[in-house]
C-alpha cells in the first residue's frame, strides 16, 4: 500500500484480539462447516418448496453434494468485552423483503442460509431498524428462533436511520432511542439485544443526551452492549470521553466501512480501536460484491445486487478500485480459491479486525465466508493485495 502504513503503534490500552497476529483468548469450536474446496462450491439453491424441510441444515448441505469437511470457527471477545462471538458475523441487511432492493431475500429464501450459518458455528448476526423498514429485524427474530437458542448467539442491531416520516423517527434523541429499541424488541421478538449500535453520528442531538440514553437502554436490560457505526474518530473519541466523564457505559465496537479498496479506517479509527480495546467489525468487506467481480471496470453489471445497488455506485466508482480488485483476482487464481475467500482472508488478517459483518445470498457466499476464516495468507501475500490502493475520499459516513 503506497498511502497508509501497513503497521499500528504499540498497544497502549487493553489487549484485544487483533486480526491474526494476537490470537490472545481465541478459541476454536469444531463444527461441520467451511470446506476448502473451491469446486464444490457452485451450489443450486432449492426452491421456495423446499425451505421447510426438515434436515434442512447439515443434512441438507449434505443433500446438495457440499463438501463440509471438518471446520473450526475461531471465537474472540468482543474487543474488550467479555462477550464471545464467531470471526465472522452474518449481515442480515441481505434479509426481509426486496420491495426497494430487489436483491434482498424474503424470509423463506434467507432460511437455509442462516440456518447453515448457525449450523457452521456463526453466532454474530446483524441487522438494523431502517433495513427493509423493519422487516430484517422480523425475519432476523424468526429465522434465528427457528435455527439456535436466543443464550447462543449475538444479536446486533442498530438505530439512527428515519424508520417513520415524524420528525423524531430518526436521529439520536432521547425520545428516539428509547422509542427505537422498544420497536426494535418487539420486531426481533425479543426481550434483549446483545449490541445495540448507532447507526451514524447525529449532528442535531447533543452526544450527552445520546450516551445517556443508551445507558439508560443498557440499564433496563433492554440491550447487553452499545457500539457506534461509519463517524470519524474525533467524534467517537468524543462520545466515549462523555460516557467516561458521566459513568455511562462505553461502546463495546466500531461497524466502519473497512475493505480491500476503502482503507481509510486505517488512519485513525482503526489505530484508536486498537488503543481503545474496541472491536472492529467492518461492513461491506467486499464492498458489496465488487471484490467478488460483481461488475466490472467497463460497466457490466454481473448480478442483481450490483445492477440496482446506487449506494454501492456511490462508494466505489474510481479505476484505481478495479486495479485492487485484479490483484485480487489474481492471487485468488494462483492459490485455487474464490476471489471473494482472499479479500475476506485479508481483512481477517488486518490488525483490530475482530469479525467481518458479510452479506449472503447464497450458500456459496456462506462457504466462502467460513472457508476464508481458515485461509491463511502469506505476508508477501497480503502485500501484493495492497499494493495497488490509493487514497479515497472518506466514504460511508454519510
Ligand atoms: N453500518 C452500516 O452503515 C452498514 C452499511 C452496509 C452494510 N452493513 C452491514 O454489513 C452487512 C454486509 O454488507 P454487504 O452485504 O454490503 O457486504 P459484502 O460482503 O461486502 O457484500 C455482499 C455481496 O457480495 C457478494 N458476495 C458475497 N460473497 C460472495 C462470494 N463468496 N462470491 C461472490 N460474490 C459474493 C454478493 O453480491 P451479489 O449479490 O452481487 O452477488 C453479496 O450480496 C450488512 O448485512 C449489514 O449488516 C452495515
Amino acid at each position: 500500500m503506497r498511502a497508509i502504513g501497513g503497521t499500528f503503534p504499540a498497544r497502549t490500552g487493553r489487549q484485544i484480539p487483533v486480526g491474526r497476529d494476537q490470537p490472545g483468548g481465541a478459541r476454536r469450536r469444531r463444527v461441520a462447516a467451511g470446506p476448502a474446496d473451491a469446486g464444490a462450491r457452485c451450489l443450486p439453491m432449492p426452491g421456495a418448496g423446499e425451505f421447510g424441510r426438515p434436515g434442512y441444515g447439515r443434512q441438507g448441505m449434505r443433500d446438495w453434494g457440499l463438501s463440509m469437511g471438518e471446520a473450526a470457527v475461531e471465537y474472540v471477545n468482543l474487543g474488550a468485552s467479555g462477550v464471545r462471538v464467531s470471526r465472522v458475523c452474518l449481515g442480515m441487511m441481505s434479509y426481509g423483503n426486496g420491495s426497494e432492493r430487489p436483491w434482498v431475500l424474503d424470509e423463506d429464501a434467507a432460511g437455509p442460509i442462516v440456518q447453515v450459518a448457525a449450523e457452521g458455528g456463526i453466532t454474530f448476526f446483524d441487522t438494523a431498524d431502517a433495513y427493509s423498514g423493519g422487516a430484517s429485524e422480523v425475519a432476523t427474530g424468526r429465522l434465528l428462533a427457528k435455527f439456535v437458542s436466543r443464550d447462543d448467539v449475538v444479536v446486533a442491531t442498530k438505530v439512527f436511520m428515519p424508520v417513520g416520516s415524524g420528525e423524531n423517527n430518526g436521529g439520536l434523541s432521547r425520545k428516539h432511542i428509547l422509542a427505537g429499541i422498544d420497536a426494535a424488541l418487539r420486531r426481533l421478538d425479543m426481550d434483549y439485544v446483545d449490541l445495540y449500535q448507532i447507526h451514524r453520528w447525529d449532528y442535531r442531538t447533543p452526544i450527552e443526551e445520546t450516551m445517556q440514553a443508551l445507558h439508560d437502554v443498557v440499564r433496563a436490560g433492554k440491550a447487553r452492549y452499545i457500539g457506534a457505526s461509519s463517524m470519524y474518530a474525533w467524534q467517537f473519541a468524543k462520545a466515549q470521553h462523555a460516557a467516561d466523564a458521566h459513568g455511562w457505559t462505553r461502546f463495546v465496537s466500531m461497524q466502519n466501512h473497512y475493505n480491500l479498496v476503502y482503507r481509510e479506517e486505517e488512519r485513525e479509527m482503526i489505530p484508536q480501536c486498537i488503543d481503545q480495546g474496541v472491536a472492529v467489525i467492518p461492513w461491506s468487506p467486499l464492498a458489496r460484491g465488487l471484490l467478488a467481480g460483481n461488475r466490472t471496470r467497463d460497466g457490466e453489471r454481473r448480478t442483481t445486487r450490483s445492477g440496482t445497488d446506487p449506494f454501492g455506485d456511490s462508494l466505489y466508482k474510481v479505476d484505481a478500485d478495479f486495479d485492487v480488485v485484479d490483484r485480487v483476482r489474481e492471487v485468488a487464481a494462483a492459490r485455487g480459491v474464490p476471489a471473494a475467500q482472499v479479500a475476506l482472508a485479508w481483512l481477517l488478517h488486518r490488525p483490530g479486525v475482530t469479525a467481518p459483518i458479510v452479506g449472503a445470498t447464497k450458500l456459496s457466499h456462506l462457504q466462502d465466508a467460513l472457508a476464508a476464516e481458515q485461509l491463511e495468507l502469506s505476508e508477501e501475500e497480503m502485500q501484493r493485495l495492497q499494493e495497488p490502493y490509493v487514497p479515497h475520499p472518506v466514504l460511508g459516513h454519510g
